[in-house]
């Protein structure tokens, strides 16, 4: 069970590349909560106490969870991982808390998804670092106290909103990351084709930073794919035009929206007469679930101006209309 639940060595796409920063120095960006958190972390240890429980929140692939690591790093401290869906029983949750040591972070990932009733273990175990759970069942069944050591808590997730009040409450450090500047997008580019050793030009990284929504994981993501073309077409050094030329037929506009956003915006205009219209209405016309339009599409579209929420559901703007080529007069038609 231990090998589901808790997973030391995170396997994921460029951990083991070293394409993921593992110091808050060489966390590009997210000025605010870089300082801030440095500063915890520096008090925390000139106190010689745990730092305070973290609570990470934004859109996919902002780097929440590469924070969590540099937490983790930055305090000397062994991590745990686990993941909100992975949480299904009590003692699921019990058994992950009984193996932390002092001192300890323990990450748990999508942290809005374990179930409000086991929610509730956490309570104690942030508050008073005690695990107060019922063992036997029945009639025999009887509620032990069990002292955890001082850890830290810190979860991730992409719906801060999810998280019921008394779970939010117990963080006592709330960050909200944001999307990248195109400078900072531009650094992190150039950080990655040092680490994978393929150079780059000043243009083309600019470009490809333009390109990546506000989003370091999407960067990393077309650079390794501009990288390919560079291999096959060229010399493998990353230029301009083997950019341009690679994001055109990987559907990326100049932009940065994708052949998803096309149809999300499309199908607005389209089939609602450019909104309102709910977003239950949405997800089914263009076939994709409404969590992730709302948590991997909305939020960049909205913080460009190419949607806007209202009470009465989604419209797509004047900016969407004028970047999809598309008469915004004929809305009134
Ligand atoms: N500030 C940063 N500086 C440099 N690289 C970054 C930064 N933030 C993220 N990255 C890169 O982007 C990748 C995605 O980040 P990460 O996995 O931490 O996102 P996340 O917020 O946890 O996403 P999800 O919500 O999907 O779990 C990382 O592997 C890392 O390479
Ligand atoms: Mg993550």
């Amino acid at each position: 069970m231990d090998e589901r639940i808790i997973t030391n060595n995170e396997l994921d796409e460029d951990r083991e590349l070293n394409i993921r920063p593992s110091l808050l120095e060489e966390y590009i960006g997210q000025g605010e909560v870089k300082e801030n958190i440095s500063i915890f972390i520096k008090a925390a240890k000139m106190r010689e106490e745990p730092l305070d429980h973290v609570l990470l929140y934004g859109p996919p692939g902002l780097g929440k969870t590469t924070l969590a690591y540099i937490i983790a790093n930055e305090l000397s401290s062994n991590i745990k991982t686990t993941s909100g869906p992975s949480i299904e029983k009590p003692g699921d949750l019990a058994a992950i808390l009984s193996t932390l040591e002092p001192g300890d972070v323990l990450f748990i990932d999508e942290i809005h998804r374990i179930p409000r009733f086991i929610e509730e273990i956490l309570y104690s175990a942030m508050e008073d670092f005690t695990l107060d759970i019922i063992v036997g069942s029945d009639s025999s069944s009887r509620s032990i106290k069990i002292d955890l050591p001082p850890f830290t808590l810190v979860g991730a997730t992409t719906r801060a909103g999810d998280l019921t009040g008394p779970l939010r409450d117990r963080f006592g450090i709330v960050s909200k990351l944001s999307f990248y500047t195109e400078e900072e997008l531009t650094k992190i580019v150039k950080r990655t084709s040092k680490v994978l050793d393929c150079s780059i030009d000043d243009k083309a990284a600019i470009e490809l930073a333009r390109r990546s929504r506000g989003t370091p994981r999407i960067a990393n993501r077309l650079f390794r794919r501009v990288r390919d073309y560079a291999l096959v077409m060229g010399s493998g050094h990353i230029d301009l035009k083997i950019t341009k030329i690679a994001l055109d037929r990987l559907k990326v506009d100049s932009l940065g929206l994708d052949e998803t956003d096309y149809n999300l915006l499309k199908s607005i205009i389209e089939k609602f007469d450019g909104g309102p219209v709910g977003i239950e209405a949405i997800a089914s016309s263009i076939g994709e679930e409404q969590t992730t339009i709302e948590d991997v599409y909305e939020p960049f579209l909205l913080q460009n101006g190419f949607l806007k929420r209202t009470n009465r559901g989604r419209i797509v703007t004047k900016k969407a209309y004028d970047h999809l080529n598309i008469d915004y007069q004929e809305k009134n038609n």
